[in-house]
């Protein structure tokens, strides 16, 4: 069988050789805890599938949705932003509901980017936007982020070569996975940028509602100008533990907003209508599950922390992101030291180098552990020794 080249060129799972130990540990019936995937623990708000079960029950939910959603759910997106960051978009030409943020991501690579186009794209960062950007015959330019530079692009270090190719930048903060935040200033120079260069910007912002301390993370779309260069991707995913129903949207540009519209069409049939009315109750009733769920998250934010910190392991306190970003012992790299763990304690982190050559030297811890198992899984961190130091000293 032959595949095709943008198939067979798809970059190699990195971490196949952590799965297989977490495979083989599993197999010898030893329990492994697991930090390494951020997919909310705590279920859906009871509401919120009391509507599902509801619409679920409705015929008129059983037939073909329409590709730009229910008016209703377009309607609670512009509602949600109005409220939420006090800008208001055209349901109709502005906001487009998607099955889940990452098909958007993906397929918005193929409304801007041809062969020998640039996606320029941050280093560390979420693989979907290079991979996308590749199998849309285009290149990933990366760009070097670092802790100095507080995980901030620099845009003015791009060389003019890459810049004259670039269509696209994306951006995403509350970052995954170093949990970096942007502030208005940062997202002005980017809409400047944006605009001097004839880029189109896709901010990613599914993580704009869980953070800690008081802090409210700000929308790209709160920039001077934003709706003019680009859109927002959103889910309720992390918002409200919707993960496993699929469904975020992209908020913005107009242009933009019919091209991905448009290619949609073509490619799937929408978001089930049942799940639907479920975004819209999220979107529209009480927000206190954020607070509540935000609570739960600080405080395991912190106990990890603590730990990490007991161990040698420097890591900046997040205020928002569903992440701990720590940086590896003496020693080791990101991928060694994830091994060792696993290894010696039986805990599972992800390595930073997985989100791109910058992310060497760090490990990305989630909060979406449950309480018992994050328990568990502290006693066990605490026990870590480092047998790169042990042998250094011997
Ligand atoms: C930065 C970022 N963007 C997008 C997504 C995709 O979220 P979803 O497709 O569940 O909305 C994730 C998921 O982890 C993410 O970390």
């Amino acid at each position: 069988m032959r595949l095709s080249k943008r198939v067979s060129n798809l970059p190699p799972y990195l971490f196949v050789e952590i799965s297989r130990k977490i495979a083989e540990k599993k197999a010898r019936g030893e329990e492994v805890i697991s930090f390494a995937i951020g997919d909310p623990d705590i279920p859906t708000p009871p509401h919120v599938i009391e509507r599902l079960c509801q619409a679920a029950r409705d015929p008129a939910n059983h037939r073909y949705p329409e590709s730009d959603s229910l008016p209703e759910l377009r309607r609670a997106v512009a509602d949600w932003y109005q409220r939420r960051f006090d800008i208001s978009f055209d349901p109709d030409k502005e906001v487009l509901p998607l099955i889940g943020s990452k098909e958007g991501v993906a397929h918005i690579s193929f409304c801007f980017i041809d062969s020998g186009d640039i996606a320029l794209v941050p280093d560390p960062g979420y693989p979907v936007y290079s991979v996308s950007a590749m199998l849309a015959d285009g290149e990933a330019y990366y760009l070097p982020m670092s802790e100095e530079g507080n995980w901030l692009p620099d845009l003015n270090n791009i060389p003019e070569p890459v810049l004259k190719r670039a269509k696209l930048l994306w951006l995403n903060y509350p970052n995954n996975p170093t949990a970096a935040v942007a502030d208005l200033d940062f997202f002005n120079r980017v809409v400047e940028f944006a605009r001097q260069r004839d880029i189109v910007v896709c901010h990613d912002g599914p993580y704009s509602e869980v953070a800690f301390d008081g802090y409210q993370p700000v929308s790209f779309l709160q920039a001077d100008g934003a709706r003019d260069v680009g859109v927002e991707f959103h889910s309720l995913s992390k918002s409200y533990n919707m993960t496993g129903w699929r469904i975020g949207m992209a908020v913005g540009n107009a242009t933009m907003i019919n091209a991905l519209m448009r290619l949609k069409s073509n490619l799937d049939s929408g978001i089930p209508q049942a799940i639907q009315y479920a975004a819209i109750e999220a979107l529209t009733a009480s927000q206190d599950c954020i607070q509540e769920h935000n609570a739960i998250y600080q405080r395991r934010r912190d106990l990890i922390i603590e730990v990490l910190n007991s161990i040698g392991l420097e890591a900046k306190v997040p205020r928002a992101s569903l992440y701990v970003w720590a940086r590896v012992p003496g020693g080791y790299n990101s991928m060694d030291f994830a091994a060792d763990l696993l290894d010696q304690v039986g805990v599972a982190v992800t390595p930073g180098i997985g989100y791109g050559k910058n992310g060497e030297g760090y490990v990305r811890l989630s909060l979406t552990i449950p309480d018992a198992a994050l328990v568990k899984g502290l006693s066990r961190l605490a026990g870590w020794r480092s047998t790169r130091r042990r042998i250094a000293k011997e």
